[in-house]
């Protein structure tokens, strides 16, 4: 059975704040003062704010069979204007960030060239799709700058849902990703039971300058507790207006591709109902939610009914989270978009299926594995930072197997939290199952059946998930706060062939 540690929190508390305290006052020289003052960041000038919502352009397929998929995507380096006057630089996919959306279809075979025009190496992570492990874009399988390759897969039946791409490079992920480099993928399949509800796409990034106006680097206490103070932009502009008929049915899909903010989503005036999740639709909608968490790196399809007033004004906001007992997170009440209804007559209210897609439990796990998540002082830490987070006791080596698996095993993961703040945790490779989450000894089972391929593992808690994986090979699997991932809190599952 699962054992829950309960260690004492101050411990914790002071491991984090004397890695905090001395990082500020640079290497060790223990004049740091007791409060905790947070790296403030000037920016010159914000973004326009409160311009209607942009879409996300598609990826043209350049394959004329229709069974294919084959384009080309150029990861560059180029200024863009952020704030008036100057140039930022920044890294694009295709010219944009967020780059390109990819829409492919159940059944498709995929073929798509990556021309890495960086002065750095990079490659292209699927986030959540079951490539196989050599197309996965993993740090093993970097792409030097000024290099090609091709990334080729097939897109099996079943995996139709909301997946995003990313650059995924040893130690540098964090900080191309903050330049710019994320992007929106959906799978579609051929019987959407909601394939006629009108879709809006809604990719959540986040971008801090400095005071020149240049990409913020991660400073001490970024490295340790994940990307503070991020500016969140939608599909690329800071607080845009979304109009909608009143009394529209709507759905929505929303992406955390930020380095390490929790979104408590919320819109006012209005309930909704949670119908996918990362790997895609839940068996049937779960109505009347107030509130969603989407952890960094998930996403989730939402049906809004838009509220049937006319003229109306409701904020889609992320609510303050607490993921740390040092409220070192910035994760304060922040808006994010504003839904404005149009002077106009109600539409009409829209039924909504009552099943979706079935979802069938995994199976009867035949094996159980553990991951800790620790945190230490002082083993392998950047720029200042002096707590790190480990995976079983240890950081990461590429060259190094942590736990091992064989293809098609249904497992269950007991991911236990022994750490001062909240990790979400990724695997490469599979979609897995939320099975139940502890609190002590008090274990409450999830409410759902869904895919997912991040959870969240609040501090001192722990997950079990159910997870199978279907190809052989090397996987990651990580916190997904980029500064953590880059920092050491990673590992690798060897899936051997059975
Ligand atoms: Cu978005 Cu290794 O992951
Ligand atoms: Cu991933
Ligand atoms: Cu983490």
């Amino acid at each position: 059975m699962m054992r829950m540690q309960c260690l004492d929190r101050r411990r914790f508390l002071g491991v984090v704040a004397a890695g905090i305290g001395s990082a500020l006052v640079g290497c060790g020289d223990g004049s740091g003062s007791q409060d905790l003052p947070r790296i403030s960041t000037a920016t010159p000038q914000l973004f326009p704010e409160g311009q209607s919502l942009r879409s996300i352009a598609p990826l043209r397929n350049d394959s004329e069979d229709p069974s294919r998929f084959e384009a080309t995507l150029a990861a560059t380096q180029e200024s863009a204007p952020l704030v008036p006057d100057v140039a930022t630089s920044t890294f694009l996919y295709n010219g944009r960030s967020p780059g390109p959306l990819i829409e492919l279809r159940e059944g498709q075979h995929v073929r798509i060239r990556l021309e890495n025009r960086l002065a750095q190496e990079t490659t292209i992570h699927w986030h959540g799709l079951p490539v196989p492990p050599d197309q996965d874009g993993n740090p093993m399988d970097p792409v030097a700058a000024g290099a090609t390759r091709i990334y080729e897969f097939d897109i099996e039946p079943g995996t139709a849902g909301t997946y995003w791409y990313h650059p995924h490079p040893h130690d540098a992920t964090a900080s191309q990703v903050a330049r710019g480099l994320a992007a929106p993928l959906i799978v579609r399949a051929a019987d959407d039971p909601l394939a006629d509800v009108p879709e809006v796409l809604m990719f959540i990034t986040g971008v801090k300058l400095d005071a020149a106006a240049q990409i913020a680097a991660d400073d001490p206490i970024d490295w340790t507790v994940g990307r503070q103070q991020e500016k969140l932009l939608v599909n690329g502009g800071r607080l845009p207006v979304h109009s909608a008929a009143p009394g529209t049915t709507e759905r929505w899909r929303i992406f955390n591709a930020t380095a390490s903010s929790h979104l408590k989503l919320s819109l006012e005036g209005h309930t909704f109902a949670l119908v996918g999740t990362d790997g895609g639709l839940l068996g049937a909608p779960v109505e009347g939610l107030n509130e969603f968490l989407l952890a960094p790196a998930q996403r989730v399809e939402l049906i809004v009914r838009v509220n049937a007033a006319p003229n109306g004004r409701y904020r889609l906001r992320a609510l303050r989270f607490e993921t740390d007992f040092l409220n070192l997170g910035t994760y304060q009440d922040q808006d994010l978009l504003t839904l404005v209804t149009a002077n106009a007559l109600p539409v009409p209210t829209r039924a909504l299926p009552s099943t979706l897609r079935p979802i069938a439990d995994l199976g009867t796990p035949s094996a159980r594995q553990r991951v800790d998540l620790d945190e230490v002082n002082g083993l392998c830490t950047r720029t200042g930072a002096k707590t790190a987070f480990l995976i079983n006791g240890r950081i990461f080596d590429m060259n190094r197997v942590d736990l091992v698996t064989s293809v098609g095993r249904i497992e269950l993961w007991d991911v236990v939290n022994n750490t001062a703040m909240a990790h979400p945790f990724h695997i490469h490779g599979t979609q897995f199952q939320l099975v139940s989450r502890q609190i002590g000894t008090e274990v409450t089972p999830a409410p759902y059946l869904a895919w997912i391929d991040t959870v969240l593992v609040p501090s001192q808690q722990a997950v079990t998930i159910k997870t199978r994986q279907t190809l052989p090979g090397k996987r990651m699997f990580h916190c997904h706060i980029l500064e953590h991932e880059d920092n050491c809190m990673m590992a690798i599952l060897d899936v051997q062939a059975s």
